[in-house]
């Protein structure tokens, strides 16, 4: 069992969760993940580690509230009990002194990002954020993110926070300065966490650039030990599993059409179990 030590509404229907769990946080790294089981008939979900404090022992948890399991558990409150928490999951970012990284965060993917632009900080790197919601209510991590980038961008679609338009949009303008520079080079890496439409463009962008681009892939998956096989991603042509062979990847070889189609797969039976929470 691992009790909720704090609960806060970071943004409309994102929730920031801090866990009871001192085995992971003494392992956790940046780029890992937990599954949770709200309880004994709990579906199994992955969230990353937004953070983790190895001398308290708790771990944080930022996820927003898209259907059954997201629901149920932002209806818990401090001092209550989850089931479950397997982890740390995943490889841990690659992350040493490389250079200036670009690192993009979309939606509920800018609490995933936080933490990958916070060890490429410590590494000594120069860190571009990017971050970007639909709206300013559902902006989160805007404070944090500017104390770990050297720059930060905001965009919302809306235009109610920083720039109007998309993260792609200052992607685009910063590369463009670069290209008319005669003194700043290519970033060495662009990182993005977000909705799949959002990492297939910055994949399709950087590909011609040459620059080099992971990408945190979100599949659904059930077990998150590698044999069930939901999690299945086709990247340069082969078959990987998100689960024990990412989440991250090399953004220029992953399949996004694929991946858009499978994070579907379920559709109808996430549409059914969300009416019952409703009922
Ligand atoms: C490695 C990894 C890390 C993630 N980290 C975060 C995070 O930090 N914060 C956050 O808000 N979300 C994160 N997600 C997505 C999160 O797991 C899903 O939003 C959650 O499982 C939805 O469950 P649900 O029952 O509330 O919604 P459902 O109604 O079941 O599903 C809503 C949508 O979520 C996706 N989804 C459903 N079940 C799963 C599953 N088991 N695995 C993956 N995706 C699923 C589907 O695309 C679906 O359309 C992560 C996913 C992965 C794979
Ligand atoms: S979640 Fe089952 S193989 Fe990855």
């Amino acid at each position: 069992m691992h009790k909720i030590i704090e609960k806060k509404e970071l943004a409309k229907d994102i929730t920031r969760m801090v866990f009871e769990a001192p085995l992971i946080a003494r392992k956790a790294e940046a780029g890992q993940f937990v599954v949770l089981i709200i309880d004994e008939k709990g579906e199994r979900i992955p969230l990353t580690i937004a953070d983790f404090d190895r001398e308290k022992g708790t771990i944080t948890l930022i996820f927003q509230k898209v259907g059954y399991t997201t629901r149920k558990l932002g209806m818990l409150n401090a001092g209550d009990l989850i089931s479950d928490l397997l982890g740390p999951l995943g490889h841990p970012t690659e992350a040493k002194k490389i250079g200036t990284v670009v690192t993009i965060g979309g939606g509920a993917g800018i609490a995933e990002v936080y933490p990958v632009a916070r060890v490429f900080k410590k590494c000594g790197n120069r860190v571009i954020g990017i971050i970007g919601s639909r709206s300013k209510d559902l902006l989160i991590l805007e404070n944090e993110m500017r104390g770990v980038c050297d720059e930060l961008f905001i965009t919302t679609d809306d235009g109610s926070s920083g720039r109007k338009g998309f993260v792609i949009d200052v992607l685009k303008e910063l590369f463009t300065v670069i290209e008319k520079s005669a003194h700043t080079e290519f970033p060495a890496l662009v990182y993005c966490i977000g909705p799949v439409p959002m990492m297939k463009a910055v994949a399709d962008f950087t590909r011609d650039f040459g620059v080099k681009t992971i990408a945190n892939l979100n599949p659904v998956m059930v077990d998150a030990t590698g044999m069930c096989g939901s999690c299945r991603c086709t990247v340069g042509g082969k078959t990987v599993f998100g689960c024990v062979d990412g989440p991250e990847f090399d953004a220029h070889q992953v399949d996004f059409v694929e991946l858009g189609k499978r994070t579907k797969l379920f559709c109808n039976q996430e549409k059914t179990i969300n009416e019952k929470l409703t009922e």
